[in-house]
């Protein structure tokens, strides 16, 4: 039996900042965006969207396609946290009107959260093949205004089914992980914004891939040569280049610029044009790469890194199933990412950074044009609205 991911859909929000918006705002050279760091939109979340409503808009197609009442478990994945006791994944459950039978947890680690989830749900569905699991990895990533990261925010969910005998993807057993107790990038407990190193965050970043490749090599015995595609954490899209490049060095390879392009350029795609969503980020990627490539993907090898700052890192490794371009939701994806509404700055600093309010009972306008929007706060109760 294998066991992997069955269906896979994201969401993101429905606004964005242009990354030519900001270098004017910033009296940047638009290159150091769109080269540098290879960004050239942020999705931006109004006020009325959060991780849940984000999660939900993810979820809703998957449900729509199986019996919702046959989800045993929901993993939800974020650093996005909205309570410090409830779980997100209690929300959404609700949301969605999901059977009672169900176990449901919120899990952390920075941006490594979703790996942990889809571990996780792997190991319950292989110990149990009864077992339908909804793995959610959302995040809405912010940063101080002016800071490093400024540029690098984004905001996505990502939704995944799994089961045995997957339709997408059949994850292989063997991984490689590394864990280092490291301050790349952080957000204690009374913060809105995320803190970070940002230089040394990369630096972390191409360490933790190191290790965590040696040690898949050492549990798995595989190579480099037997994997055909790679999808990297991206927090922007030129962290892939550099990570690629960082393990062919590695490695070893010695890769023509084809190749190279091959086997990374159709995952950045969609990441480019939504920015960082931390946990959410490498399986967008991964999206991406399924909805662009030019070639069908049946029976190739994909290699998946995962690292979360802080910093946890795992390499692992699936094998595309035939087939799985039926079960795609390429349409859904590109359709939500073209009908966004561009923002101007200031609007985005009203989205990102409202003025001071009592956080135990407020109101939100309507922005939020998705089918679950968060309506207010009422006596410290979130209040949220379902339109599907
Ligand atoms: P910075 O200081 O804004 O930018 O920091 P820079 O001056 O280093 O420039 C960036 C690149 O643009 C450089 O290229 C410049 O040469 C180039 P590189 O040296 O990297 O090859 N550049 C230009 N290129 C063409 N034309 C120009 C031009 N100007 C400059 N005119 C930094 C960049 C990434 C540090 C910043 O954006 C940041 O702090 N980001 C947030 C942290 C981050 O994303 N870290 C990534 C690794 S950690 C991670 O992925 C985890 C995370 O997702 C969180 C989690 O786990 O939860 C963040």
């Amino acid at each position: 039996m294998t066991v992997g991911i069955d269906l896979i859909h994201f969401a993101t929000a429905d606004y964005y900042l242009g990354l030519d918006t900001f270098a004017r705002e910033k009296g940047t050279e638009l290159e150091k965006y769109t080269v540098g760091i290879g960004q050239e939109k942020m999705s931006i979340a109004p006020p009325d969207e959060d991780i849940v409503t984000l999660a939900a808009k993810a979820a809703r197609p998957i449900l729509d396609q199986i019996d919702p009442n046959s989800i045993t478990n929901v993993l939800f994945a974020t650093e996005s946290g909205v309570d410090q006791s409830k779980s997100a994944g209690a929300y959404l459950h609700g949301l969605l009107g999901l059977s009672n039978r169900c176990r449901t947890v919120e899990l952390k680690h920075a941006c490594y959260g979703g790996t942990a989830a889809l571990q996780m749900a792997c190991a319950l569905v292989t110990a149990n093949p009864k077992e339908r699991i909804l793995v959610i990895a959302a995040d809405i990533a912010k940063y101080d205004v002016d800071s490093s990261g400024e540029a690098t925010q984004g905001c996505g969910a990502v939704a995944m089914l799994i089961t045995p005998d997957p339709r997408i993807l059949a994850i292989e057993p063997g991984s490689g992980y590394f864990t280092e107790d490291v301050m790349d990038f952080w957000r204690p407990n009374h913060r809105a914004t995320a803190l970070v190193d940002g230089k040394y965050s990369t630096k972390v970043y191409l360490n933790s891939l190191k290790q965590a490749w040696q040690h898949f090599v050492s549990e798995t015995g595989r190579s480099f040569e037997q994997i055909d595609a790679f999808c990297y954490h991206i927090p922007f899209s030129r962290m892939t280049e550099k990570a690629h490049k960082a393990l062919c060095k590695t490695v070893g390879a010695r890769l023509s610029k084809n190749t190279f392009q091959t086997q990374t350029q159709p995952g950045q795609i969609y990441n480019r044009v939504l920015g960082n969503s931390y946990s959410a980020s490498l399986f967008i990627g991964f999206c991406s790469f399924l909805d662009n490539a030019p070639d069908d993907l049946s029976h190739k090898r994909f290699g998946l890194f995962s690292y979360g700052s802080g910093c946890v890192a795992e390499f692992l490794t699936g094998i595309v199933q035939p087939g799985y371009e039926k079960v795609l939701m390429r349409g859904s994806h590109q359709k939500q990412i073209q009908a966004r509404t561009p923002l101007t700055y200031e609007q985005y600093l009203t989205f990102y950074y409202p003025a001071t309010q009592d956080p135990d009972n407020v109101t939100f306008d309507v922005n939020n044009r998705g089918p679950y929007r968060l309506s207010g706060i009422q006596h410290a109760i979130r209040r949220y609205q379902n339109r599907s």
